[in-house]
Formats: C-alpha cells, structure tokens, sequence
C-alpha cells in the first residue's frame, strides 16, 4: 500500500501551518491541539525529522510558565471554533486554552530518538524540549497531585481527550450548569452532531472552563475548587509511560532524574489503589464526590502501555481485552458494546479510535505478541478500507467525524514503517 503511505504524508503536509499542524482541515479543530501534535511529530519523523521537531517546539512556545503545556493553542484567532481564544482568555505568548492533554510528549519523543539518526544541532534542540516536558512533568506532579498520592488528576474532560466518554457521566451531572450560560457551539454545525458530544455536556464544559476562567486558572486553587476532579486510569497509565521515557531521556543527557524516578515508585506503590480485588477490575476515581467509576473503557487497558510490572495484572487485562468487543467487525470500540452507555456512532461513547489501538498495540508488544500483530494488522486494515478519519464504527467501520485526520494518518505511518 505504497500510494497510502504517500496519502498519510501528503495528509499531514496539507493540514501542516506555519510551525504546526492541525488535527483536520475540514474547520472542525482550527488550531494546535496538544496530543494530537505529540501523533503528528511521530508521523512526521518518518519522512522529516525536522518537521516532527518543529512541531513539537510550536507547541511548547505555548508552555505557561509554571509548566503546564496547554491542550490548545490559537496561534489562529480569526476562527469560529467555540471555545475561542477570547472565552478561554489566557496564555503565555500565544493565546491558549487554560487546561492541559494527556502529555505524551516524552514517548513521543523517545519513539523519535530510537529510530534516527540526530546531527548536532538536533540534539541541541532535544536537549531543550527535553528540559520543558521535564518542567511540564513537574507541574503535573506539583498541582495535580497536592497530596502525594503517586496519580494525578485531570479538573476537565477536556483534558482526558475522550470529552464524552461515560467515564465521566456521573461526575458531570453533578456540575450544576452556570445560570444564563451563553454560548454558540460550532462543532455541531461541521459534523453531524449525532455523532458529537450532546447540548448538555457542552453546557457543562462551557461551566466548568468559566468557573476555571474565575480563578484565573491558578492551579492550586483550580485542584480544589474545579468543579470536575477525577483520577482516571487511562490518563495516569499514559503519564506513568511519559514518567518511564522521560527518565529515559534524562538519563541520556545526564540531567537529572531522581524527582521523577521518585513519583514513578510513588505511581507503581499506588496505581493497585485502583484494582478492585472483588470485581476484578480497575475504576477512576471521582475525588470530588468521592466515588468510584467503573466503565468498561478501552482507556483502562493504557495500562499494558505503561508497562506495569506485574504479571498476574497483565494477564488479567489480557484475558479481559479479548473480551471487549471481539464478536465486532473492528476493534476496539472505545466502550464495551454491552455496557449500557455505549453509542455506536457518538465519540467518544463507543465509536474505534486510532491512538487507542495504537497504545493498546504497544502495550501488548512485549507481553503477547499475537495478539499485537493481530492488532496493528486491524488497525491497519480499517484504515485502509476506510481511509484517514477521526473514528469509525466497530460494526461497520463506517467513517465518522473529521476526515484527513493528522493522527490517524500519522499512526498509520508508525504502523507501516516502525520496523521495532
Ligand atoms: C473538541 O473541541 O471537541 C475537543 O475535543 C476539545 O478539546
């Protein structure tokens, strides 16, 4: 499939703006979103690593000064995205959302260094990305996890990345929504809104991102008075990875690791807090109403991404993985098809995503390689059915949301190309 390898470059070339890229060029995300920039620098580095570097320094020009990496940058303010620079109303040199992403900068980053060859003034400018994820992972660290816990919180769904999941149903219907709330969504208007986020869930994000805005974003008060807290298990498994290659990095460059080889042993000491020994199965937790979240979400298998050491657990998310949704024609749907909160065609709420194949397929790599080969060989096969888009059914792998989708496209060349 050599015309679609081109495809996938061509597609990040065609959504590529000065020094970023965006997610899609369909209008839908007109701007610089964090984690889909982490995708897109790894796509780029199969074909110009400059490119990838590039991408991922736009990004960190945008760093707050505490540390925190926004989820959004605007380095284009003339657009109709809700919500807008002027909504958020912050950040540090370029307009920027006031919340962050999964950080998966350090993997990236790491994938990137493994397989290149870097000339000098490459390294140089790793050294300084490295420096910025470091203070970025500090930050997480710092105001996410006040109380020394080994994992953090996210204050907004946003920051999961998977907005809608029904992860987050329960602790979202206790947001009361703001009174008189006035705002004009645009999303609803570029994709068919059955296949989005509902009314109501925007009237609580829009609430919880202006009560954010009240405080000015100051993360300590944020921790606490956010009217979302929850510590997820697909977010904190992808920040444990980020913590593990980021040690990495540290060590290759002979800066110092010790604060965060002491938050991974934190991590590793607690992440079991999260294994209901009964249910045989890990849950979020809702620290704000103090209540625990099972939802059979695919983000719960990020965990053999963050490989955690322990071989009974392994083999038990394993066992459950080829459960999830094996019957379907495509895999893996983002909410087991049973559950009664899954939605075939909604976001986050059941719909196949490339990135979660991907750490999923990693994850597995070097546990059981079958099952790996057997996913890529999917993940690959729907993309090439189907084409680049954002998500697409586990029934019948119809297309969804954005399409020429960076990290879809992006993946796609990890996929094909990674020959580790
Ligand atoms: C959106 O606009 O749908 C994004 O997912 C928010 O980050």
């Amino acid at each position: 499939m050599k015309h679609l390898i081109n495809k996938a470059k061509k597609t990040l070339l065609g959504n590529r703006r000065r020094g970023y890229t965006l997610p899609t060029n369909n209008k839908l995300y007109p701007a610089q979103w964090n984690w889909d920039s982490g995708f897109i620098a790894l796509g780029y580095s199969y074909f110009n690593l400059n490119f990838a570097l590039k991408e991922i320094n736009t990004l960190l020009d945008g760093q707050w000064k505490d540390g925190m990496v926004p989820h959004i940058l605007f380095h284009d303010t003339n657009t109709n995205y809700y919500p807008n620079y002027t909504a958020w109303n912050c950040g540090n040199k370029i307009h920027s959302s006031g919340i962050t992403q999964p950080p998966i900068l350090a993997t990236i980053l790491k994938e990137i260094l493994d397989k290149n060859k870097i000339n000098k003034s490459q390294l140089l400018n790793i050294k300084k990305i490295i420096k910025k994820i470091k203070k970025y992972h500090e930050w997480f660290i710092k105001f996410r996890d006040p109380k020394k816990t080994g994992l953090v919180s996210i204050l907004h769904p946003w920051e999961s990345g998977y907005d809608n999941s029904p992860i987050w149903d329960d602790p979202m219907e206790k947001v009361k929504i703001e009174k008189n709330l006035k705002y004009k969504r645009a999303d609803n208007k570029v994709i068919n809104p059955d296949h989005r986020p509902h009314n109501i869930d925007y009237d609580r994000y829009v609430t919880i991102k202006n009560n954010l805005r009240s405080i000015k974003y100051n993360p300590k008060k944020a921790y606490k008075s956010s009217f979302f807290n929850v510590v997820d298990v697909g977010f904190n498994s992808i920040f444990l990875k980020a913590n593990k290659d980021l040690v990495y990095l540290l060590d290759k460059f002979n800066l110092d690791k010790s604060k965060i080889n002491k938050y991974i042993k934190l991590t590793k000491n607690n992440f079991l807090k999260l294994y209901d020994k009964r249910k045989k199965t890990f849950f979020s937790k809702d620290l704000k109403n103090k209540k625990k979240i099972y939802i059979p979400s695919i983000t719960n298998y990020f965990l053999l991404f963050a490989d955690f050491d322990d071989d009974k657990i392994n083999r038990k998310l394993i066992k459950d993985l080829k459960k999830h949704n094996y019957k379907d024609k495509y895999f893996f749907s983002s909410i087991k098809p049973n559950h009664k909160s899954f939605e075939e065609k909604r976001y986050w709420r059941g719909p196949v995503w490339i990135n979660c194949n991907w750490f999923i397929y990693k994850g597995l790599k070097n546990k059981d390689n079958l099952l790996s080969k057997k996913v890529k060989k999917k993940t690959i096969q729907i993309i090439e059915k189907k084409g680049f888009h954002e998500y697409y059914s586990c029934k019948n792998g119809q297309p969804m949301g954005a399409n020429n989708f960076s990290w879809t496209a992006a993946l796609y060349l990890d996929l094909k190309l990674n020959k580790n």
